[in-house]
């Protein structure tokens, strides 16, 4: 053997065996309590937010039984929140308790960032949310003071071309080693969960669970991030389900494995890809009765590189799109090309008939996959533009259910 040839099946070897979060990580354990709180049904803010400023790092807050009715909160570096099996974190109706200063949220304008998250962890390192219990976003109650919910809030954005300032629900920036575990989240009156410039973070066994008519309300959002772990989560939502984005800072070494997506727009990467999406494997994933099913979409205004993504083990039933590389989500001009290239489609079962989509921005920049086993519905509709396709699908897909 050529001794270039050994070295290119090397680089090959090394670069499939970091296309993961390189961190080993198993089933996370819940810390012990600094301190229980039981709800009173009444706004908790205050003593939610002392008992987590007091607590000491590597201890957390219990929430032990009971509504508690909450404003934001921050939870401090090195302390963790704990949902307990039997408690619910309640997010208030007002908008004023969130409004970040101008007071806009609650209301339209061109920015949609006048809301601050009901929960943030901000530069924290060994910080976490955990617990059987719930945090209820309460996207679908009547706003305080406006005669309309959080989700009429955001259809209306859309109608009137305008942002909606909705609160996210979990807002994670600069952080490290941060972990979400067995919670369940529900209604949030806009994104669920953003992970953003933070290395080291882990989503297990977590359920998020809104209505798909919920505009906007992403499942869990990886930005500019790195080393993260999404595993044994069961997420139904009104938009991606996960979007893998890199619009401030590559997003690499990522691990999405044994999830269960119900309706939502599906496992996206995009739109924002400007700064790289790399090393990325998606393994044994269910998808019910969501619009897309794999999907890279971005656009010449925020493009960029998006490589070594691997899907293994997935399968879909009841998926309109099932496969999107589309590399002109929107027709925004810009200097931003999407280029993606080295995904790779392993053992992919489609029980229903739906459109795959491959859709390149040119001859020069094409999209390149590669498919291994991949097996559709006969009846589905297969369409390549500024494409390179290695190997085949097959249309003899069968089974009711995944
Ligand atoms: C990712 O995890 C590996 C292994 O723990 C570590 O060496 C690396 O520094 C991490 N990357 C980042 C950007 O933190």
């Amino acid at each position: 053997m050529h001794c270039s040839l050994v070295i290119v099946l090397a680089l090959a070897v090394l670069h499939g065996a970091a296309a993961k979060d390189l961190r080993s990580v198993s089933e996370p354990k819940i810390p012990g309590a600094c301190t229980s709180l039981t709800g009173s049904g009444k706004d908790d803010t205050a003593a939610i937010q002392k008992a987590l400023s007091s607590c000491s790092k590597g201890k957390s807050v219990r929430l032990a039984s009971g509504t508690f009715l909450s404003g934001p909160l921050t939870i401090p570096s090195g302390v963790s929140l704990w949902v307990d099996s039997g408690a619910t974190l309640k997010a208030v109706t007002d908008p004023k308790k969130f409004d970040e200063g101008k007071n806009t949220c609650g209301t339209l304008d061109n920015g949609g960032s006048g809301c601050k998250a009901f929960i943030t962890i901000n530069g924290a390192t060994g910080t976490g949310i955990y617990g059987k219990g719930t945090i209820d976003g309460q996207g679908g109650q009547t706003m305080t003071g406006k005669g309309e919910t959080w989700w009429k809030l955001a259809a209306d954005a859309k109608d009137k071309n305008k942002k909606q300032n909705a609160p996210r629900l979990i807002q994670i920036d600069n952080s490290k080693d941060i972990t979400l575990y067995l919670i369940t989240l529900k209604n949030s009156p806009n994104f669920h969960v953003v992970s953003k410039s933070t290395n080291g973070f882990t989503a297990w066994g977590v359920t998020i669970n809104t209505p798909g008519t919920a505009r906007n309300t992403d499942g869990i959002d990886p930005m500019g991030s790195q080393n993260i772990t999404i595993a044994h989560c069961n997420i139904a939502t009104g938009d991606d389900n996960v979007a893998i984005k890199a619009g401030n800072a590559p997003t690499r070494h990522v691990s999405i494995l044994n999830n269960k997506f119900g309706v939502g727009h599906g496992m996206s990467i995009g739109s924002e890809v400007n700064d790289g999406v790399s090393d990325v494997t998606v393994s044994s994933l269910t998808l019910e009765g969501t619009t897309n099913g794999l999907r890279i979409k971005s656009d010449k205004s925020r493009g960029g590189l998006v490589t070594g993504v691997t899907y293994t083990n997935v399968c879909m039933h009841n998926v309109k799109n099932p496969i999107v590389l589309d590399t002109q989500y929107s027709n925004a001009g810009g200097s931003h090309i999407p280029v993606f290239k080295g995904i790779t489609f392993n053992n992919i079962r489609v029980l229903t008939a739906g459109t795959f989509t491959f859709d390149g921005i040119s001859d020069s920049s094409p999209v390149e996959a590669t498919l291994n086993n991949v097996h559709i519905k006969s009846g589905s509709k297969w369409t390549t533009s500024h494409a390179k396709i290695s190997g085949k699908y097959s249309q003899d897909a069968s089974g009711n259910s995944c």
